[in-house]
């Protein structure tokens, strides 16, 4: 069986701002200002690719942008299809560091929002075995209705379909029934804590694992620096703890460990060593700034 996996999801650039001191309105001030790659998909893809998976990688940026990020991709082991867009830019997120450490967030998904069905042939599935898209990817109707295309595409070929839920948020402003309905049956469902507390109304790891398990085939319930847990519908199989380690910035940790978890998973191993690698992985994402390996 061939174990390559398709990631769709968005390409964005964080832009991270450290300022001097307050902002001052309406004047200037000193900052450093720094890039990073990001975007849930694309962080995904690079970690699938850091482990030497077989990856593809799905998504739309600016026009002008197609040849960089393919060239920045193809380094890291992973073959990127990339659609253009005329009109909008490529994603971008600002980051506005306080000199206390706390961080403010300005988003634009730019041309993630235009994702649509001809971006995603079902061509794009031919010798996969696994479809990885983050919750981001549904939460905007025109990458939903596209993804959800994919997704029925997939069911029809038996490809197994692996979702993380990405954002307390948003999951509230979709509604926790209809990304429910949207990913329905699917393989794998990734969530954190609070989205397992929203997507279930309960705070009980163990019921949280059951209400997600009569769904979804496996769950995965990430506890930061607790590690993870992995169930079904009997409930909690396999808890496992994270490593203590010194945290630099938290980005992508979720992006790596479902990197680590399901790669491992499609090389063939237990549910148990699985869960250790995406355990691994996330705890190395932590270590380093940005959401991609370094
Ligand atoms: N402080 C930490 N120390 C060690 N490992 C960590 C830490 N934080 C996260 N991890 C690892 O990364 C995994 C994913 O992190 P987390 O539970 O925060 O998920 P997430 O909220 O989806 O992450 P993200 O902030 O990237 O969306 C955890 O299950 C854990 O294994
Ligand atoms: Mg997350």
């Amino acid at each position: 069986m061939s174990a390559r996996i398709l990631v769709v999801g968005d390409v964005m650039t964080d832009i991270i701002v450290m300022p001097e001191g307050p902002m001052v309105k309406g004047s200037d001030r000193r900052a450093k200002v720094r890039n990073r790659p990001g975007g849930s998909g694309a962080n995904q893809a690079a970690w699938l690719g850091a482990v030497d998976a077989d990856v593809i990688f799905a998504a739309r940026v600016g026009a002008a942008d197609r040849m960089g990020y393919e060239n920045y991709f193809r380094g890291l082991g992973v073959v990127a299809v990339l659609a253009t867009d005329d009109q909008l830019p490529s994603g971008v997120l600002v980051t506005i560091v306080d000199p206390d450490g706390e961080r403010s967030f300005l988003t634009d998904r730019g041309a993630n929002l235009n994702l649509c069905a001809a971006d995603l042939p079902d061509s794009l599935l031919d010798d996969v075995s696994l479809v990885l898209v983050s919750g981001y990817s549904l939460f905007e109707p025109g990458p939903r209705s596209a993804v959800r295309g994919l997704f029925a595409a997939a069911r029809a070929r038996n490809i197994a379909i692996a979702v993380d839920a990405a954002s307390v948020g948003f999951l509230k402003e979709v509604g926790v029934k209809s990304f429910l309905d949207w990913t329905q049956g699917s393989a794998w469902l990734l969530a954190n804590q609070d989205e397992a507390k929203i997507l279930t109304g309960s705070s009980r790891l163990d019921k949280q694992m059951r209400v997600l398990g009569g769904r979804f085939d496996n769950v995965v319930i990430k506890r930061g620096r607790s590690g993870a847990a992995l169930g079904g519908r009997d409930g909690v199989a396999l808890t496992l703890p994270a490593p203590s380690v010194q945290v630099v910035d938290s980005t992508g940790a979720g992006d790596a460990f479902a990197a680590g978890l399901l790669s491992a998973v499609l090389g063939g191993a237990t549910h148990a060593v699985a869960l250790e690698a995406g355990i691994a992985a996330g705890a190395r994402a932590v270590q380093a700034i940005g959401g991609q390996p370094l």
